[in-house]
């Protein structure tokens, strides 16, 4: 299964110039993990990456180390670094952890936050409201969050939170469509924009407190139903 997917198969060959490597590298691994044509558990090795684009391996290690750092690879012993498994039997310390983060960063960011700011938000509504292909939708999703946590001054805080999103993403790319998450989820991200726009701090980690609750609940309730508890 997972080992017999080769990167050659997924990626295309392409000559890179060398200062774009890095980034082109990370970018084109990045979406075929989070589109799932890499699944959880495929290998990916240095050499084969340099090989398939025409560049030394040190791009390639410096991409994989970002890619390492935002949560979608993970480093084995004895096998090097592969695609990392999705949330998974943690499903509720994840999201217990994301209220305490996010609350901060609604905390930080909110009144800071200006009219386009808030444009920008409902704008992620408003595309996740037509959209249907469940991939765009994780990743609006993201968008739409991290739009709100934007003006956070701590920014390692906003990169934990963004690791957590990413995961989120990946798990909703794999598994919406037999979940229903739903209508439910539009409803509190217009309560959490509109907090946010009248600068109700408290009022937007209630909601955003609600929101991930939920989803924490219909995700556990899925992985029980998929266990067969
Ligand atoms: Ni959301």
């Amino acid at each position: 299964m997972a080992e017999k997917i080769k990167l050659s198969n997924v990626l295309a060959s392409e000559q890179l110039p060398a200062h774009q490597a890095r980034g082109v590298i990370e970018e084109r691994l990045r979406s075929a993990i989070l589109d799932g044509r890499l699944p959880p558990g495929t290998a990916v090795r240095q050499q084969e990456i340099a090989d398939l684009y025409g560049v030394s391996r040190m791009p390639v290690r410096e991409a994989l180390r970002q890619l390492e750092a935002q949560s979608l690879l993970k480093v084995e012993m004895h096998k090097g670094a592969v695609v990392a498994p999705l949330i998974g039997e943690d499903a509720v310390d994840t999201y217990a952890l994301r209220v305490l983060l996010e609350s901060e960063a609604l905390r930080q960011s909110i009144p800071l936050l200006d009219a386009d700011d808030i444009a920008n938000a409902r704008g992620y509504i408003q595309q996740l409201e037509n959209e249907t292909s469940h991939a765009e939708i994780g990743r609006l999703n993201r968008l739409f969050h991290m739009a709100l946590y934007s003006k956070a001054s701590n920014q390692k805080l906003l990169r934990l939170i963004e690791n957590e999103l990413n995961e989120e993403e990946r798990f909703l790319r794999f598994h919406l469509s037999s979940m229903g998450l739903g209508k439910l989820t539009q409803d509190d991200h217009n309560a959490l924009v509109d907090a946010a726009a009248d600068k109700l701090v408290d009022e937007a980690i209630r909601v955003l407190e609600q929101h991930l609750n939920n989803g924490s609940r219909v995700i556990r309730n899925y992985l029980d139903k998929q266990l067969g508890r």
